[in-house]
């Protein structure tokens, strides 16, 4: 996916990432900086990061793609991670996601209908003991329902 950048935006993210482009680890932290301003990395940006840091597009798309948390589409404005890892299994994660699907009509790793709402999965959020776990929001959740989620969401879906 391709984007144009306003030039405003475009410089905007020039003036975050150049002062520290000629350091080790510089791709990274450029990437990093890209999206915490912007949720996400626009193809554009992967060009202005090989760009700035004076490295080759496939490298910067070798660090982009090696982290799972980088995304290259906008977020949802809400977010649902779900606790997949053992101990949350072993609680009933699948279950949950199956009732999220089932009752909310939300897959794990996609958008509901509206756009609204996104889940993903996670593995371990530190909060075995209450399994399943999951995160509305950065909001941590214990022995996760579809109805506390419901309620952390406050009726988005
Ligand atoms: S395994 Fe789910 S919070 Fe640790």
């Amino acid at each position: 996916m391709s984007t144009t950048w306003p030039v405003v935006v475009a410089e905007d993210i020039r003036d975050s990432i150049t002062h520290f482009a000629h350091i080790d680890g510089s791709v990274l932290r450029a990437l990093q900086t890209v999206q915490t301003k912007f949720g996400y990395v626009p193809d554009d940006a992967l060009n202005m990061v090989a760009d700035i840091c004076n490295v080759s597009r496939a490298e910067v798309y070798g660090v982009f793609t090696y982290y799972s948390d980088f995304r290259s589409t906008p977020p949802a404005p809400n977010i649902v991670k779900i606790c997949v890892a053992e101990a949350c299994q072993a609680n009933g994660s699948d279950a949950l996601v199956d009732a999220i699907r089932n009752e909310m009509g939300l897959d794990v790793h996609a958008k509901s209908r509206s756009g609204d709402v996104e889940a993903a999965p996670v593995f371990c959020l530190g909060n075995c003991a209450l399994g399943p776990s999951a995160v509305v929001n950065n909001q941590i959740l214990g022995r996760v329902t579809v109805a506390k989620i419901r309620a952390a969401l406050g009726g988005v879906q």
